[in-house]
């Protein structure tokens, strides 16, 4: 799915934050962050548990409002313009945790919610046809066309997984956000789905941001390594660069935990 581009888009900004600060009740949770996110790059956040990951990505996705700073998207301009917001919103999709699944639907309609903003709420009609051809593509895509009528209950966890990322993908994104979107399946299961993720969206142009909580995952998906600290980026590079010693900056001695070896895969 999308455009094909070639290596040249690798370090054309996607986006830029400029010395964003946000508030999360009484905190500021990011004080000051800058960062250019590249299009058709995999970029992966990484940072301790209450950080400010899930916070930054609501602001990448324009939900939350920085109360300092500037958020722009390249060729289109800063999030505070209220079209701009609307295009940006539509031009981006989230792979959710496995639980976003409506059970009692198919796999198919299940996908067919990601364009569920391209349709009238409340039509009555069946989806369109070009719509379930595409939501089938997608799902053919994450090779799991043979269960395309299949009730999201009925499937297993990585499966559940896959049909979450054709939901995305079948919008056709630019941008493709992802806070911890393995995180509901066991590191073997995470290591494929990731490898297969990266599969699907490298080489098509769409730019991608991952939180993800495991390091070795991390920078074996990783285009480029972000580590935020006290509320700023502390780490900024590719992932062969994020060792040791760049690690314990950006997380405290008892949150550096490696994963252990795989122990099963439940796919
Ligand atoms: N809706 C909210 N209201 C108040 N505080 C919040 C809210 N959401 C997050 N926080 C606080 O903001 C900080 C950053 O949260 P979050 O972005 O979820 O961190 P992370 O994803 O890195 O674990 C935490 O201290 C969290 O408790
Ligand atoms: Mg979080």
């Amino acid at each position: 799915m999308g455009v094909v581009q070639g290596p040249a888009q690798q370090t054309r900004p996607s986006l830029l934050l400029r010395d964003i600060q946000v508030h999360r009740g009484r905190q500021t949770v990011l004080k000051g962050l800058s960062l250019t996110i590249a299009t058709g790059a995999i970029t992966v956040i990484v940072g301790p548990s209450g950080v400010g990951k899930s916070t930054l990505m609501g602001v990448l996705n324009g939900l939350i409002r920085p109360v300092a700073g500037e958020v722009s998207v390249a060729g289109l301009g800063p999030l505070s313009d209220p079209g701009v917001l609307r295009e940006h919103r539509r031009r981006t999709a989230t792979v959710f945790q496995e639980h976003a699944l409506i059970d009692r639907l198919t796999a198919l309609d299940n996908v067919l919610l990601g364009m569920a903003d391209r349709r009238h709420p409340l039509s009555p009609l069946p989806w369109p046809a070009d719509l379930q051809r595409r939501a089938a593509q997608a799902l053919l895509e994450v090779g799991l066309l043979h269960r395309v009528n299949a009730r999201a209950d009925t499937l297993s966890g990585g499966e559940r997984q896959r049909v979450g990322i054709a939901r995305a993908l079948v919008r056709n994104p630019s941008l493709l956000l992802g806070d911890e979107p393995f995180s509901a399946v066991d590191p073997a299961l995470t290591r494929r789905l990731g490898d297969e993720f990266k599969s699907l969206v490298s080489g098509a142009g769409i730019t991608v941001v991952l939180v993800l909580h495991q390091i070795d995952i991390a920078r074996r998906l990783a285009d480029r390594i972000v580590g935020l600290a006290d509320g700023r980026v502390a780490f900024d590079g590719p992932p062969e660069t994020f060792d040791t010693a760049a690690q314990s900056r950006v997380f405290p001695r008892h949150e550096l935990q490696h994963d252990s070896p795989a122990s099963q895969s439940t796919s």
